[in-house]
């Protein structure tokens, strides 16, 4: 199909461990890719990805929906604007319901060859995306992964303590045990505290800040909609979409395993 039909932009939605094979010949065919999380299993594969984009294109960029909605679009504005004050301490806790075994009877699901991760690398990455697009690059990690219920061989909970380049601190949860589910974003800043509480994505009014400047504009719910039509205005451009960062200097050193697609 790469040959025939010369595609401008392949989306993969294929498991987690073939996506940097595809990505690759995509790319090498000149399209660009649009791949869902996560985009690869390693910082190695993370390399023949970015090797294998051009100079000017094609890029590869990854399905991280949540930082393409309004709400995420105004916080990252009032804090450009100086009207939160400074970053200081953040939460994010994803408490997902046990998924019932037949969800783990998947081929791919539940082993780190197949899937690089639990949780962390498969649920709670969206928000730990939309964290970094918010309060930017970290420099220090400590962090416990445990599997306490699930039969997967790879964690179902994990748990991180986070130290921003800005000096704001965060506390993450990622869990797949929790029979009540939520995604709870919490953001304090100096002046104001921003909330979001939500499931499997957002529009505006599961939003809420202290701040009387809060108020987002048009209703743009996190969804692949809002990130697609961003993608293409880029793609038009001729430019490496919006929100999609380079790996940084901070990634050397980090764990095999715990690569995390930071584009
Ligand atoms: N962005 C999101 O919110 C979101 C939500 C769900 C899943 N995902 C991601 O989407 C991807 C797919 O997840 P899913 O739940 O749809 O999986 P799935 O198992 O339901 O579907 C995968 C599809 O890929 C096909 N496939 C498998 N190997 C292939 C290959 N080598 N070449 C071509 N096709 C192949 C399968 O036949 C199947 O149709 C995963 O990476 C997952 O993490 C993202």
């Amino acid at each position: 199909m790469l040959d025939k039909e010369r595609p401008d932009l392949v989306h993969i939605c294929t498991p987690p461990f073939t996506h940097t094979a595809q990505v690759v010949e995509c790319l090498e065919a000149g399209a660009w890719v649009w791949c869902e999380k996560p985009l690869c299993l390693s910082l190695a594969e993370f390399d023949a990805i970015a090797a294998a984009e051009g100079a000017a294109g094609p890029y590869s960029s990854v399905v991280f929906q949540h930082r393409f909605g309004s709400g995420a679009h105004h916080l990252r504005s009032l804090m450009a604007e100086g009207v939160l004050g400074r970053p200081l301490v953040a939460l994010w806790r994803d408490h997902l319901v046990p998924r019932p075994p037949a969800y783990y009877e998947v081929p791919w699901r539940g082993t780190w060859a197949s899937e690089g991760g639990g949780p962390t690398m498969g649920h709670g990455i969206h928000q730990m995306d939309m964290m970094l697009s918010i309060l930017g690059e970290w420099e220090e990690i400590r962090a416990m992964a445990g599997r306490l219920d699930r039969d997967v061989e790879t964690e179902d909970v994990s748990m991180a303590m986070v130290r921003f380049s800005s000096g704001a601190m965060a506390s993450v949860v990622n869990s797949v045990l929790s029979p009540r589910e939520q995604s709870y974003l919490r953001f304090d800043f100096a002046q104001a505290t921003v909330e979001l509480r939500h499931l499997y994505g957002y529009a505006n009014a599961d939003w809420s800040s202290t701040s009387q400047a809060w108020s987002p504009p048009q209703d743009v719910p996190s969804s692949h909609a809002a990130q697609l039509g961003e993608l293409l205005d880029a793609f038009e451009r001729g430019e490496r979409p919006t929100g999609q960062r380079r790996r940084g200097p901070q990634d050397h050193g980090a764990g095999d395993a715990a690569c995390t697609p930071r584009r």
